[in-house]
């Protein structure tokens, strides 16, 4: 599915209302992810944080596991939203590569405003991919 105005505004949206579900008791930090797939579903997800700390999951993990976990497998756009336009971990660029290079990931603070746009590929410049393994 092609990332159109309306697509992207909507993708917006569902980050920004999705930080409402984010357990953050511990860091306080709400984080929202939306993800557009191919097939034109978009899913969302928030960071779970654990008193256990290591054991918490950001919100782009969650939501790609939730995506990927219902058989999704290519995706077109993730957007991210704080209140401060945070850039995804590393780890989460990891696993976003896993699924490709091309999905374009949209940065955005509470309001909406967009502060950082690229692609995987940007991110996570020379990533080790499933191509590397065969
Ligand atoms: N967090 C995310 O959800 N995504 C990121 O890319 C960076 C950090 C979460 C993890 C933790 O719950 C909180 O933000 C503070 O690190």
């Amino acid at each position: 599915m092609q990332l159109t105005p309306d697509l992207q505004k909507q993708l917006i949206e569902t980050a920004i209302q999705v930080r409402q579900w984010s357990y953050a008791p511990y860091s306080k930090y709400r984080v929202g992810a939306s993800l557009l797939t191919a097939s034109g579903k978009i899913y969302d997800g928030a960071n779970i944080e654990n008193a256990v700390y290591p054991l918490g999951l950001c919100a782009e993990r969650v939501t790609l596991f939730k995506a990927v976990s219902e058989g999704e497998r290519d995706f077109t756009a993730m957007v991210i939203a704080t209140e401060n336009a945070g850039m995804p971990c590393g780890s989460c660029r990891q696993v976003m590569a896993e699924f490709g290079l091309t999905m374009r990931v949209i940065i955005v603070d509470a309001t909406g405003k967009i502060h950082h746009e690229s692609t995987v590929a940007d991110l996570l410049p020379g990533a080790f991919t499933p191509k590397d393994l065969i």
